[in-house]
């Protein structure tokens, strides 16, 4: 089983394999969330996802500054930082309800998918950044 959306292949290699890495690790977070996943385990791949996210968000946005002088396109622009943010603090905020050794079934509870749901909207945004950009396609394979 794996989490597959049909964004998940845009045509920008970078952006499209840091997908892939952030779908296997939430994916990994979801399951060990779902089951008897230990929590220590589930502590060390968030810190894997914040970082990754981290730095796949800081390589978007640095595309965006080929946009950011168009005033057309700062909806998108604020509309699309926001939603990192959101992902980011989503990431922290289980973290830290992990921290504090909440049972696993707890952590499920409040943010089982989660954290897809949200990945799910960002992609939507990517594949509207790279139309904006010129060099993205749509495409499910
Ligand atoms: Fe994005
Ligand atoms: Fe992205």
């Amino acid at each position: 089983m794996g989490y597959c959306h049909p964004l998940m292949r845009l045509g920008e290699s970078r952006m499209d394999s840091d997908h892939d890495a952030l779908v296997h690790l939430i994916t990994l977070v979801d399951r060990l969330m779902a089951g008897s996943g230990d929590i220590g385990t589930i502590s060390i791949k968030l810190v894997a996802l914040y970082r990754l996210a981290e730095e796949h968000f800081s390589y978007e946005e640095t595309l965006m500054d080929a946009i950011q002088a168009e005033p057309a396109h700062q909806l998108h622009i604020e509309r699309h930082k926001e939603k990192h943010t959101e992902f980011i603090k989503q990431v922290m905020a289980i973290s830290a309800c992990a921290k504090r050794f909440e049972p696993v079934e707890v952590l499920h509870r409040m943010y089982g998918g989660v954290l897809a749901a949200l990945l799910a909207e960002m992609l939507g945004l990517d594949a509207d950044l790279l139309a904006i950009l010129g060099g993205g396609r749509r495409c499910s394979t």
